[in-house]
């Protein structure tokens, strides 16, 4: 099966999944691209490992450009910290298709606005006993679609931004590869 993967930002995620389907934990799979909407790390990484790559930076033609850049062969697009909302119809063509990781335990702390420390923030300002990470569907909501698998931890007292955002990526790391093992192997 191939996967495409979108990315925005460091791609420690993209560094897991290249490596599971390495060790095998994800079964049968091939990174048929990466494409990141803006320069990032993550384009590094893919280009380390020899995966076909491509920067589409946001503008004008930004969704009819990501169209264009998706491989006929692609079985599963997988958003992987890719922070650009996707089109309407975009989404309604790879319904099913297409999943995302989220830094929450979803429906809670999802939506727009929702990304990165902004979400480690709402969670501590609502005193919430734990978090955790999803992996959905995408659909036109956003973080809406259908989940796949969660993973959650306790909140400790001395929990701030920083120190829950390393903890969800641990669990992101956990849950995203098998996920994907999941949904193509089923
Ligand atoms: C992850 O926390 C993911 O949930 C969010 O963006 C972050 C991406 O991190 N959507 P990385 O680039 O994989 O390190």
């Amino acid at each position: 099966k191939n996967i495409t993967i979108l990315i925005s930002g460091s791609g420690t995620n993209l560094q897991r999944l290249i490596d599971c389907i390495v060790t095998g934990e994800i079964r049968n799979t091939k990174i048929n691209k990466v494409i990141a909407d803006r320069e990032c790390f993550g384009l590094e990484r893919a280009k380390k490992h020899q995966i076909p790559n491509q920067l589409i930076t946001r503008g004008k033609d930004f969704s009819d450009n990501l169209e264009k850049a998706i491989p006929d062969n692609t079985d599963l697009i997988v958003l992987a910290g890719f922070l650009s909302i996707l089109k309407s119809e975009f989404c309604e063509k790879w319904n099913s298709r297409m999943i995302n990781i989220h830094p929450s335990l979803l429906p809670k702390f999802g939506g727009k606005g929702m990304w990165g420390h902004h979400v480690h923030n709402a969670v501590i300002e609502a005193g919430e006993k734990e978090s955790g990470a999803s992996v959905h569907f995408v659909t036109t909501g956003i973080d809406e679609g259908e989940i796949i698998l969660q993973g959650k931890f306790d909140i400790d007292e001395k929990d701030t931004a920083e120190t829950l955002a390393e903890k969800v990526h641990q669990v992101e790391y956990e849950i995203f590869p098998k996920a994907i093992d999941l949904i193509l192997n089923r």
